[in-house]
């Protein structure tokens, strides 16, 4: 495969000697601990052409199918990641990954599917998918995408309905942060929201003050501060706060389902959980670098080392992470995504003398299933179930895929990983599988290996080694009116029948 040798040879730590091949169509997964959300149990799965066929104990196969050992680990549905932006064109470069360095490294951690982030071109919506669908075609696993919205419109509303109905895509994202760019207005918000319940599609938040953070870099750049550390503290929680609560209540307000991507706060949690508690329809994503890091690399005295933590809402100080782990094992965050959006090291430069100009984003696509592993379900603080729901179940059903993808089930797709819980990792920009030169959890060790990938049947990650091909992922549709939007519209005719009869109002005459 030409395309294939050319990736090779690129020398991203793709092994040149089994690229380009296959393995067997049938597949036999035996003895492992079958893991999904709902169930687990010691079984065997059986996979041909791509698709799950049978889960049960003592499958008996022939000699043509390959058979996979997984006694004492476990058998899970590969990742999903919720939240990545693969060949991102912003802050005037272009992230280092790929659609197919950036899922090569998600498949050598163990996740199968991602859904990216469509960015319209000059405001077309039409005009940016095609741009994606042609970034994606280098694909080596299964991915669906979210589409921003950056203006309004009549064209704009129009082509949102197409997203929906012919294109495939059930959630559009809001910036409220990055004025002067992808920011929007909550006036934006508001119709948004509207054309979003109305096409049953989720409306997805980047939930920052962006006015308060402008003022917040002017006054840093006024006292001096011009390094990365200044990138924290323009952008403090308490934008982040308000900003969630206002596309929370915004949401309430036209009765439609909100999901706050990037949750970095205690801030934006308890605003969350408080809508939750209320009945409303949130649902909350902390990223890795918010469940794992704080804020601290920000002050290392080297550019490089500080710059590479930047990203937007910023890694916050230590204690966010805890109270977010926390919130997603008491189930008031309900799925873990990354926001991989990497720039390596010279890029970061651009903000070398000041850090509104440092690209924002950080790693995480290989990491993530590693390291949610490690912080929730080593450490004691989920069960191995709840692991499969975070990283991947819950995911499938926002997205109204299920259970085609999030499950162990027959005649689910074979996106599966095998982890082995007595197995160990460690994390280093040396030889992770992503295309950027530093990496934001260096030096991270912890139990838990995902010693196994199958990406639609196929063994893609085994012995350490990838063995991937471009073009071999598939565009997955999204369709419309996930579960959240049940029960919404019986709210909106209880509301009209309340209030649609006028008052009688008397007048007292003079
Ligand atoms: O810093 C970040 N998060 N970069 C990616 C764009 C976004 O806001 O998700
Ligand atoms: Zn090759
Ligand atoms: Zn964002
Ligand atoms: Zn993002």
């Amino acid at each position: 495969i030409a395309e294939s040798d050319q990736f090779c040879d690129a020398g991203i730590g793709i092994d040149k000697s089994t690229c380009g091949i296959t393995s067997s169509s049938k597949l036999l997964i035996k003895g492992g601990t079958v893991v999904n959300a709902h169930h687990q149990e010691v079984a065997d799965v059986y996979v041909e052409d791509g698709i799950i066929v049978a889960v049960k104990p003592n499958i008996k196969v022939g000699d043509d199918v390959a058979v996979l050992d997984a006694t004492g680990k476990y058998v899970m549905p590969g990742g999903i990641d919720p939240h990545t932006h693969l060949a991102f064109e912003f802050m005037g470069t272009e992230t280092v990954d790929d659609f197919f360095t950036g899922q090569a490294a998600a498949l050598a951690g163990g996740t199968t599917m991602h859904i990216d982030f469509v960015i319209p071109v000059n405001g077309s919506l039409s005009a940016g998918f095609e741009s994606y669908e042609k970034k994606a075609k280098k694909s080596c696993m299964d991915y669906g995408f979210h589409m921003a919205i950056t203006k309004w419109d009549e064209v704009v509303a129009q082509e949102m309905e197409i997203m929906v109905k012919e294109k495939g895509i059930n959630s559009f994202k809001f910036f409220l942060a990055y004025k002067g760019a992808l920011m929007i207005s909550d006036e934006l918000l508001l119709q948004g929201l509207k054309k979003c319940k109305s096409l049953g599609a989720l409306a997805m938040v980047h939930a920052e003050n962006g006015d308060a953070v402008f003022e917040g870099q002017e006054r840093m750049i006024e006292l001096g501060i011009t390094g990365p550390e200044g990138h924290a503290l323009s952008r403090p929680a308490v934008l982040e706060g308000e900003a969630t609560s206002r596309a929370i209540r915004l949401a309430s307000f036209v009765n439609t389902p909100l999901y706050v991507v990037h949750v970095m706060s205690i801030d934006a949690m308890e605003e969350i959980a408080k809508a939750r508690k209320a009945g409303q329809k949130v649902i909350g994503e902390p990223v890795v670098s918010g469940l794992v890091l704080d804020e601290s690399g920000l002050w290392d005295p080297d550019f490089v080392t500080a710059a590479k933590y930047v990203m937007s809402p910023p890694i916050r100080p230590s204690g966010h992470d805890k109270a977010l782990q926390a919130a997603l094992s008491t189930g008031v965050l309900q799925l873990v995504g990354t926001d991989h959006c990497v720039f390596n090291s010279t890029q970061k430069s651009i903000g070398i003398d000041d850090f509104r100009k440092i690209p924002n984003g950080v790693n995480g696509i290989e990491e993530r299933m590693h390291l949610v592993w490690n912080t929730m379900v080593e450490s004691g603080q989920i069960s191995v179930r709840d692991y499969v729901r975070i990283t991947s179940t819950e995911c499938a059903r926002i997205f109204n895929i299920y259970p085609k993808k999030g499950a162990i089930l027959a005649g689910s797709d074979a996106d599966i990983i095998i982890l082995n819980p007595n197995a160990s990792f460690e994390i280093s920009a040396k030889h992770h599988h992503s295309r950027t030169d530093t990496n934001v959890y260096e030096g991270k060790k912890g139990k838990g290996k995902v010693e196994v990938t199958i990406s639609g049947g196929k063994i893609v990650w085994e012995n350490n080694e990838l063995k991937v091909i471009p073009g071999a992922g598939k565009y997955i549709e999204m369709p419309a009116f996930n579960y959240l939007f049940d029960g919404i519209y019986k709210a909106d005719a209880q509301y009209l029948s309340s209030t649609r009869a006028p008052m009688k109002r008397f007048h007292s005459s003079t």
